[in-house]
This record gives structure tokens, sequence and C-alpha cells, in this order.
């Protein structure tokens, strides 16, 4: 069976973009291929959070994705830092990662220009434990979004070299994996570009009705159309976009067929918008709350999340360290 691996860092909390962009085919593909999900704590310390936040947000994005659907007796779904050989991998293709190529990583440029005062060593070789956390289970595919294509782009080099040097065959090409169909990409709130946590323009899995309510009401539109079958400006194609992954086919035709006849009335249009994000994302926050007060359970999870994950990790560590010539006595 074909293993998959995704990594998530621990900062803040899941929107809409991430439900539908991912986990909601997470949901799904667990049954079709090996699962390793992992929530990535090692990476986020590479831009020093809050130490007493840190726990916090991992019990966020972990009940957040029990809540929609990952089944921890299907998937094996655990902490990074749970499963520590993956610091003595990463440690270890280091030595064949070069300085020259983590400094041309576009994420380490972008990091650089951002934050000139915290150019830290572990922001350079992130890529280094990214492959680690790839490789430590030979993963085949990893569902990526663009963003995180060259460093996937990377892991397979530092996979293809390890071969080459210890003439192996034993790492694979892991590839960035769409699910078999075009990613859907849910746009943020506030006229432009993707929802994301940092612009303050995404509906949370934990938000409330009235909180969805008020931010779906608050969405950037336009003035209307003007003459009938006139093309969406793209706050409107982006209110649409949202609606066709939330609402009946019936109620966006009705809404699109109110467009072309310029007949739409924007506070309706979003009244109904609303209603229907909340259809599908109240039954996940009242998950998340009974999952996230449910420390026994958690605790129970990430154990053996932890347990399974280090079986894998430990297979390949021992087959690592006797290629690379580390023998036990
Ligand atoms: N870098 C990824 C991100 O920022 C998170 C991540 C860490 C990851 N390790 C991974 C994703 C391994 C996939 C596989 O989103």
């Amino acid at each position: 069976m074909k293993r998959v691996l995704s990594g998530i860092r621990s900062t803040g909390q899941l929107h809409l973009g991430n439900y539908f962009g991912a986990l909601k085919n997470f949901v799904t593909m667990q049954h079709d291929a090996e699962c390793f999900f992992f929530i990535a704590d090692y990476h986020s310390l590479t831009t020093h959070p809050d130490p007493t936040r840190l726990h916090g947000n991992v019990k966020q994005i972990l009940s957040e994705y029990l809540a929609a659907g990952i089944d921890p007796q299907v998937a094996t779904i655990y902490i990074q830092s749970d499963v520590p050989q993956v610091a003595e991998l990463s440690l270890l293709l280091s030595m064949h990662a070069y300085v020259g190529e983590l400094e041309r990583t576009a994420s380490f440029k972008d990091k650089v220009r951002k934050n000139p005062e915290n150019v830290n060593a572990g922001l350079l070789t992130y890529p280094v434990l990214m492959a680690a956390d790839i490789l430590l289970h030979r993963a085949d595919y990893v569902p990526v979004g663009k963003d995180q294509e060259q460093h996937l782009e990377l892991t397979r080099r530092f996979a293809r070299r390890f071969n080459q040097i210890y003439g192996v065959d034993y790492f694979p090409e892991s590839v960035p994996y769409n699910f078999g169909r075009e990613l859907v990409k849910i746009p943020g709130l506030d006229g432009t570009g993707k929802m994301g946590k940092s612009e303050g323009n995404g509906i949370f899995l934990s938000d409330s009705d009235e909180v969805i309510r008020k931010k779906v009401m608050k969405a950037v539109t336009d003035s209307g159309p003007t003459e009938p079958n006139s093309p969406f400006s793209e706050p409107v194609a982006n209110i649409f976009t949202i609606m066709d992954a939330v609402s009946e086919p019936s109620t966006v035709a009705y809404f699109k067929e109110k467009y072309a006849s310029c007949e739409i009335r924007y506070g309706e249009l979003k009244k109904q918008l609303a209603e229907d994000i909340i259809r599908t994302v109240a039954p996940i926050r009242e998950r998340i709350e009974a999952i996230s007060s449910n420390d026994k359970y958690l605790h129970e999870v990430v154990t053996d999340g932890a347990a399974k994950a280090r079986r894998s990790a430990d297979r390949t560590l021992a087959d690592v360290r006797e290629i690379m010539g580390i023998h036990p006595f």
C-alpha cells in the first residue's frame, strides 16, 4: 500500500480553506493508503512562538483533525516532537545538504527579508527537517500546497543524493499529491487572495455561528452588475466559490441566475451563505469542543500515534545508520 504523509505547522487554528483544501480529502484518503498525519511543532519553533501557547496550539489542531474525521484507529496521527528520531534523521541528512542550496530556498530568503533579526540555523535547515519528516516513513505521496513544492523538490533531491552516494535504492522520490483532482482553493472574504490564518479573512472551524454571520455579512462584494450576464468581479467570484463548496447546487444556481439578470441582492446572498457555512462548521465545532475537553482521549490518541510512528521511524533509522556505516558493536 502507498504511504502518504501530511504535516501541518502548529500555528493557529484551521479555517474553511484548510478543511475543503485538504482535511476533507484526508478523511477519505485515510482508507485508501497508509496515512501519517503529524503536527510539526519542532518546525513552528523556528519563529519562536510563545512557549506558554505552543501546547495549546498543538492541542487545538489535534482536536480539529479528529473532529474533521481523521480516525486514529485507521491512520497514524502524531506529534512531531513525540518522535525525536526525526531529529537524528535530520542530522544525518544534513551531512549531504549543502548550505548554498538551503540559502537559495524561497521560504528561507523570504524569512531573511521579513525578519533579518532572526535568521537562525533552524530556519536554514527547515527543509532538511521536513525531508526527514517525509523520509522517516519513506512516504510516496505528500499532499502539499504550492508554497511547499520547493521543499518537496529538495526532499527528492536529498533522497536521490543519498541513494546515489551510498549506492542504494532506499529512499523513494516523494511526490506531491493532489487527491487525483484539482484542489479546491477557498478564497478569503476580503475580496482577493486565498483564505489564510494571518490575513484575518477566514472562517475558522471553531468560529461560533454568530461570528460566522458577522464575518460573512462583512465580506467584500461590489456595487452590483449593471448589465445582464456580466462577468463576476473578483470579490463576487470568491463568494460564489465558497458557496460552491458549502451550498446546495440549486442554491448556487438560484443566486447565479439572480446575478445574471441583475436582480441579485448581496445581503440575501450573504445571509444564505452564512447559514450554509454554519451547516458545515457547526457540527465540526461541536466535536472540536467535545474532543479538546477530553484530555484522557487526546492522551491516548497521541500516545498510540507516537508508538506507531516510532516503530516506522526506528526501522528507517536502523537502515540509514547501517547504510552510512554506523554499525552496532
Ligand atoms: N512546511 C510545512 C508547512 O509549513 C509543514 C511541514 C513540516 C510538512 N514537515 C512536513 C508538510 C512534512 C508535509 C510534510 O506547511
